[in-house]
């Protein structure tokens, strides 16, 4: 059976991930193809609890704990979800995975990209999402698309300062692994959005 694909969606809180994956499954199942929806952290029973922790924003957690959790949640997710899906032929569609890592951890809380290349070597090995849709907006742009919402996280309970940071660490992966991560404006309306996430996908889909 042929192997499906891994698609991981990045972007700062408001950059419109949620909304883009349920068009991307929208997409894929119009052409019959099979879905797995999942996110990080998270994805697994124990991932979810790790969730609940790294999130909670009551909690102080070193920025070398952070990272140490998000890989620990990381070997689960692909071990029991990620991997047995792909083999089976079915598409992966996550909510984030490593490239926020480096974005947050090594961005946000500016710790040192060779640690987080080793997490990254030790748990993954060679495995990288066939595509990367990074949805870049503005830090006033997402900031006041979430700010309609609850109460805040561990995360997005930060400064601006610290988002800015995520931002230009994302931007900096996407020029690093221009092959990879395809960068979207997601500043632009959603049907524009929408356009460009299905210009992307069909690329992938023309040519495998
Ligand atoms: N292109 C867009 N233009 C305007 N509003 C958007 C756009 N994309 C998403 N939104 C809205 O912004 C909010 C955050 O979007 P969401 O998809 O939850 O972002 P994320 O998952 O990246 O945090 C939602 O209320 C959503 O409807
Ligand atoms: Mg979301």
């Amino acid at each position: 059976m042929k192997q499906g694909k891994f698609i991981t969606l990045e972007g700062i809180d408001g950059a419109g991930k949620s909304t883009q994956l349920a068009w991307i499954v929208e997409l894929l199942q119009r052409v019959g193809i099979p879905t797995v929806v999942t996110r990080e952290p998270g994805g697994t029973a124990l991932g979810e609890k790790l969730r609940d922790m790294l999130l909670d924003g009551s909690l102080m957690i070193y920025p070398e704990t952070e990272a140490l959790l998000m890989f620990a949640a990381r070997r689960e997710h692909l071990g029991r979800v990620i991997l047995p899906a792909l083999k089976e032929g079915q598409w992966v569609i996550s909510d984030r995975f490593t490239d926020a890592s480096f974005a947050y951890q090594g961005g946000g809380r500016e710790l040192d990209a060779g640690k987080l290349d080793i997490l990254e070597h030790w748990v993954q090995g060679d495995l990288q999402p066939d595509l990367t849709l990074y949805f870049d907006v503005p830090v006033e742009v997402g900031r006041q698309r979430v700010s309609q919402g609850g109460s805040m996280d561990r995360f997005e309970q930060e400064q601006a300062g610290f988002f800015q940071r995520v931002r230009a660490a994302y931007l900096n992966r996407a020029k690093q692994f221009p092959d990879r991560i395809k960068l979207i404006d997601s500043s632009q309306s959603l049907a524009e959005v929408k356009a460009a996430v299905e210009r992307t996908l069909q690329c992938v889909l023309n040519h495998g």
